[in-house]
């Protein structure tokens, strides 16, 4: 717990330009600020944002303790959240009772976020870009002795800030709003990461658990109910804090909501007193992993096609950088397996499970590699994970990997399709005939990396369009050498062209 609170503590210190330790007042309009004059103080920042309420145009301006202001840059509660306007953050006194204008013609998504209202750069905000670097320096030289003193407070912020939220969340948590009305047009409206933090954790605590579904290494997963809609929760273990944050914080990583990865909702950590519970909230699905589906079903070439190529269009934006203030880095996920990728109702895939995965800095071409020590499923591990020839500065490395993952996956899913008039084999795990269950790093290497040996592509295949396509793809998935293996791109483009030639409407 102290490691995360200094953590955020650098965080925020990094993030907002440094005002020497004077608090900040602010115009407010939460039925709470009443008794203080409409006014509340903060040391982090004000912020004044638009809705509609039945119609109607409102305000609203609250007070943000400086200990909100993650991530860097774009801090959640900066940025517009489905159904607001205008989220605009400021650093000065009163700063918040600005005109709240709705802009008539709704900027491109690269001009928004940032900072000023539709993403226009105020003058405040522009000398605060041009003497943040000069400050960040001064920062840099106090931030010893400051870091005591943050500590301090950021823990009484955070106590209070159990008490006096629930005005806000009120604007946010209207009744009638659902969690997809919520969540699902964030990627669109521009925040593209999630909802504000307050409302994560007011979300998460109004859950109620009903049935396990799920035990792992980490702690268990349940399906809960939210306002009559279910939802998936991971529970960690408190061993697990670095797992609990680690996979938050991906999860949270700008611009990776995508149809076929997990949907993420919220994470929470309620501390009471002796234990913390660390919770991970995310869309639920009833036919759970892939692994669960395919020991259920056998699939036809449609399915076949339908999972394959989702699956493949989910690693693809997760591999992929896209650059701008509104992108994403590369993210290469490293525990890739049928039992990570969850099958939805509509038959496609949705990619699971982050914790181990690990961001690309393209501008130091570095690898923020996740702090813990877990490593992936040793049946998945690509050959040169196996014998630790893998290049870890190398983030391209990675990828090739995940790639050996998928190629494993496929063939798991190729062995259920039915495709020759109800012909199709039991389900079984990728090297089942080979290495025990639970096999050792030992056993893997043997098999994988001396005797170079892959999981058996039949020659009936061969006969069947669909399945020969499948069986070239995994062969070039699993080339011991990981440069020469096709990219999450290549495949997705193979696979679209097959669904075409099958006739398969996607
Ligand atoms: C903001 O607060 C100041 C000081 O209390 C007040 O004079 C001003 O009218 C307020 N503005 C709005 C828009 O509420």
């Amino acid at each position: 717990m102290a490691n995360l609170r200094i953590s955020l503590a650098v965080v925020v210190l990094l993030t907002v330009p440094y005002r020497p330790g004077y608090a900040l007042w602010c115009n407010c309009t939460t039925a709470q600020c009443q008794k203080t004059g409409s006014q509340c103080e903060t040391d982090g920042a004000c912020m004044a944002s638009t809705f509609f309420n039945n119609g109607q145009e409102q305000h609203i301006r609250v007070c943000i303790t400086r200990d909100s202001l993650v991530p860097p840059g774009q801090p959640f509660y900066c940025l517009s959240a489905e159904g607001y306007l205008n989220t605009h953050c400021c650093y000065t006194d009163y700063c918040n009772s600005m005109d709240l204008k709705i802009p008539s013609v709704t900027p491109p998504p690269e001009l928004r976020g940032g900072y000023g209202p539709g993403g226009t750069w105020g003058l405040v905000e522009l000398v605060a870009a041009i003497l943040g670097p000069l400050l960040l320096l001064c920062v840099l030289l106090l931030v010893s002795v400051l870091m005591y003193h943050y500590h301090q407070r950021a823990y009484n912020h955070r106590q209070r800030l159990e008490v006096e939220d629930p005005s806000c969340e009120h604007l946010y948590l209207a009744k009638d709003r659902s969690l997809q009305d919520l969540i699902y047009n964030l990627s669109t409206s521009g925040s593209g990461s999630g909802l504000p933090l307050f409302v994560q954790r007011t979300v998460a605590r109004t859950i109620v658990l009903q049935e396990i579904i799920g035990k792992g290494r980490f702690g268990e997963v349940w399906r809960g109910r939210w306002r009559g809609g279910d939802v998936a929760v991971k529970i960690f273990s408190s061993r697990e804090e670095r797992s609990w944050f680690r996979e938050a914080e991906i999860y949270q990583t700008i611009m990776l909501r995508h149809e076929n990865i997990l949907g993420f909702i919220a994470a929470d950590n309620k501390d009471n007193g002796t234990w913390t519970q660390l919770w991970l909230v995310s869309d639920y699905h009833e036919y759970g992993s892939l692994f669960d589906y395919l020991n259920r079903y056998s699939v036809t070439t449609e399915g076949m096609i339908k999972l394959t190529l989702s699956a493949a269009n989910g690693l693809a934006h997760l591999h992929m950088e896209i650059l701008g203030t509104q992108g994403k880095p590369g993210i290469a996920h490293r525990d890739l397996k049928s039992k990570n990728i969850l099958v939805k109702k509509n038959c496609t895939c949705a990619i699971a499970d982050l914790g181990l995965a690990v961001r690309h800095d393209s501008a130091t071409d570095t690898i923020d590699i996740a702090p813990n020590q877990r490593v992936g499923t040793k049946r998945y591990m690509a050959p040169e994970v196996l014998d630790e020839t893998i290049n870890m500065k190398h983030f391209e490395s990675f990828k090739c990997a995940d790639i050996y993952a998928l190629g494993l996956v496929y063939w798991e899913i190729a062995r259920r399709c039915n495709t020759g008039g109800g012909v199709h084999e039991e389900y079984q795990l990728p090297y089942y005939d080979l290495v025990p269950s639970d096999p050792a790093i030992d056993e893997m290497r043997k098999v994988v990396c001396d005797q170079n040996q892959r999981p058996n592509i039949p020659n009936w295949w061969q006969s069947y369009e669909a399945l020969r396509v499948m069986g070239k793809i995994m062969r070039e998935c699993w080339y011991a050498n990981g440069a020469a293996r096709l990219t999450a791109l290549r495949i997705k483009k193979t696979l679209s062209q097959l669904s075409i030639d099958e006739d398969i409407k996607i």
